[in-house]
């Protein structure tokens, strides 16, 4: 066992956990941050994805050993004061969730997006989640989503993707 130490959600968090210990299961077993879902558990459905210094990454593939100092954001750390992100309200409005088991990897798969490219294609919107497997919706109303809150930030003027 050993204290490793990261900005969770922009809070310094120190957690003891074994070498070993995924990101993934010290996210949902040891700080109680169950928003992140686990489902393949080898990098295969995007499920458990998270931002680590900006890039959206599978938490199930990363020990948290290599997390020493990095900048992690989670599903739970887009809410701001109960107002939900830009992002989870186009996934609301466009009807982008159903079971919502996908949901959180998918949101911060298409915010890594949004953080380095605040107008993506059609086509970079697709490839940004082509990791994130959905049983239920068929992507499109997703991809619509992730349009629409580009869209929707950028009539704005806002530099509503800063984190
Ligand atoms: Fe990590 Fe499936 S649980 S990719
Ligand atoms: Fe059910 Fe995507 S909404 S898996």
């Amino acid at each position: 066992m050993a204290v490793y130490s990261f900005n969770l959600n922009g809070k310094l968090t120190r957690v003891e956990v074994n070498s070993d210990t995924t990101l993934l299961e010290t996210l949902r077993q040891h700080l109680g941050m169950t928003g992140t879902k686990e489902g393949c558990g080898k990098g295969e459905c995007g499920a458990c994805t998270v931002m680590v210094d900006g890039k959206a990454v599978n938490s199930c593939l990363i020990l948290t050993s290599q997390m020493d100092g990095a900048n992690v954001v989670t599903i739970e750390g887009l809410a701001s004061e109960g107002v939900f992100d830009p992002l989870q309200d186009a996934f609301m409005e466009a009807g982008a969730v159903q079971c919502g088991f996908c949901t959180p990897g998918m949101i911060m798969s298409a915010r890594a997006l949004l953080l380095k490219n605040p107008s993506p294609t059609d086509e970079q919107i697709k490839e940004s989640i082509a990791g994130n497997l959905c049983r239920c919706t068929g992507y499109v109303k997703i991809a619509d989503a992730i349009k629409k809150a580009a869209a929707s930030a950028k009539e704005r003027g806002v530099e509503t993707w800063k984190l």
